[in-house]
């Protein structure tokens, strides 16, 4: 479903071929999206279940960018284009900048429903694109773009990579009702959905930017650490009011924390058994 797809140059921009996608592929959408709709319900950070709605991604079939464009463009000046798959750090952190989300063309195909190593469209819209909608959350993702292309000159990507992990695809916001999800990693996740909110398993944490960033992370199994935001304005400010420049300088000790570490100086929301990671290391 990718192969015929010409137009493309150095922003790895290509044409998401709406009428292109089959009944099949379709199909597959409307699974996954009933499948998390159901088992996100109570789980996901009630702003992000409103994007849903906000950009009719509920409409059935995998959504038209074209369509969601309008309305995201409208509520955040965010737009969504497709590339066919990852893209260079620089493309990637430039399209934010300028407030255009890469996501992927492809979906993927029945026999890897709940699990795979590209970020597909169902990925990349259902997990990311709602929170677009949220203006504090676009801003942020602006700020982080801007912030990517910073560190580059800084030679210091691999912790601001951890801040987006532990945030924009793996982050834990609280609410009244107790911690919700709002990473598109576990959203789109059926299994990681259940695990990080309601698994003895992992420790939840409060964020800090600087033990955020020296922390290691999992990309082959569920994370053994998750990072709480009180707010996406906390999580703002606590970035964008930082000059990265002097905590760069300290982070090149390279001291790094494993994904299971527990410090004394961190706020505990709850202690993992880490009784999951244990069993796997020993099977
Ligand atoms: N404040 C950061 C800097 O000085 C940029 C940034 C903002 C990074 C938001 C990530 C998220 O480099
Ligand atoms: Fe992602």
């Amino acid at each position: 479903m990718t192969s015929h797809i010409t137009v493309r140059d150095d922003d790895y921009v290509i044409d998401q071929n709406w009428a292109g996608y089959t009944a099949d592929e379709h199909a597959v959408w409307d699974f996954l999206y009933r499948r998390q709709r159901d088992i996100l319900a109570d789980r996901a950070d009630p702003a992000m279940l409103q994007g849903l709605e906000t950009l009719n991604l509920n409409r059935g079939g995998i959504p038209d960018f074209a369509v969601i464009n309008e309305e995201l463009k409208a509520r955040t000046g965010f737009t969504v284009v497709a590339v066919p798959g990852l893209v260079p750090d620089e493309v990637f952190f430039t399209h934010l900048a300028n407030r255009r989300f890469p996501a992927g063309q492809f979906i993927r195909n029945r026999n890897q429903l709940d699990y795979l190593q590209e970020p597909d469209i169902f990925h990349d819209v259902f997990g990311h694109v709602p929170l677009l909608s949220n203006p504090v959350f676009a801003d942020y993702m602006e700020a982080y773009g801007k912030g990517g292309l910073r560190a580059m000159k800084f030679g210091r990507l691999k912790n601001l990579a951890a801040l987006y992990w532990y945030t924009v695809e793996f982050g834990l916001i609280e609410t009244p009702k107790g911690l919700r999800i709002y990473g598109a990693g576990i959203s789109s996740s059926k299994d990681e959905s259940i695990f990080a909110l309601e698994d003895p398993s992992p420790n939840r944490l409060r964020f800090d930017l600087e033990r955020v960033m020296r922390t290691a992370y999992r990309i082959d199994d569920f994370q053994q650490t998750y990072f709480v935001v009180r707010s996406y304005d906390e999580l703002f400010r606590a970035t964008v009011d930082t000059d990265f420049a002097p905590l760069y300088e300290r982070l090149a000790d390279g001291a790094a924390y494993p994904p299971d570490t527990l410090l004394n100086t961190d706020q505990v929301i709850a202690r993992g058994t880490q009784a999951y990671a244990k069993a796997k290391a020993k099977a």
